[in-house]
């Protein structure tokens, strides 16, 4: 096997983070060159049309994470209370959500431009969505490329108006995903795949 290939067999979702070495405390930072970077090439992925549906939103400072974190717990104990789970359990996974965000040393949500269609048709919109989860892909592949881990995170789908208004959006903007970023503290455990020959079929 090739360098690439194993490249991109390496990646796995890691969800625990290291500290920063200096102070003990809170998280290792990440470069803002290196976050650009990422970006940079996360924006290289394929899209229909080449659109380039994505946009991206940094959540690094403790207010942004705060802002998220409360924008997101507040919809999920709201529905969580109507699906009536006990409050036990809702301020457990509460408290368990909120705890991920604050550790995570960085958090890019990232959005779709709704409004960059080439006509507004479903197959259109499909391609759109498509095309911001290709930036996913790459985005985590290119995280990895520079010594980073992370894991994307579907949360924001449940409340896409609400991370909206908190973090002050542009209304286009749909959270579609969030990935949160960091060095890993963590070993993950041993890949389980399908084999591709189970998967496949020959015509
Ligand atoms: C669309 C999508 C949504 C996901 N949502 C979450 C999530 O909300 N929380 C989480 O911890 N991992 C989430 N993941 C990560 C998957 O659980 C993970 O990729 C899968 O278990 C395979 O493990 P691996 O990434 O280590 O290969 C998501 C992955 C994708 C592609």
């Amino acid at each position: 096997m090739n360098k690439y290939h194993q490249f991109l067999r390496m990646r796995r979702s890691v969800r625990r983070f290291k500290g920063d070495p200096s102070t003990g405390l809170g998280q290792r930072p990440i470069p803002a060159s290196v976050v650009d970077t990422i970006l940079h090439t996360t924006t290289f992925a394929p899209s229909a049309h080449n659109l380039q549906p994505w946009r991206f939103v940094k959540v690094a400072s403790d207010l942004g994470k705060e802002k998220l974190g409360d924008s997101l717990i507040s919809k999920l104990r709201a529905d969580m209370a109507s699906e009536g789970a006990p409050q036990a359990t809702i301020e457990k996974r509460a408290q368990h959500s909120l705890a991920r965000i604050s550790k995570a040393p960085l958090i890019i949500i990232l959005c779709r431009d709704k409004t960059a269609l080439r006509e507004d048709t479903k197959e259109e919109e499909i391609m759109a969505i498509q095309s911001t989860a290709v930036a996913g892909l790459q985005l985590l592949l290119a995280a990895e490329a520079e010594g980073l881990s992370g894991s994307w995170v579907c949360w924001v789908l449940y409340a896409q108006s609400e991370i909206i208004n908190a973090l002050d959006l542009p209304e286009n903007w749909l959270p579609e995903a969030m990935f949160f970023l960091g060095y890993a503290d963590e070993e993950p455990q041993k890949s389980q795949r399908y084999l591709n020959e189970d998967l496949t079929i020959i015509r």
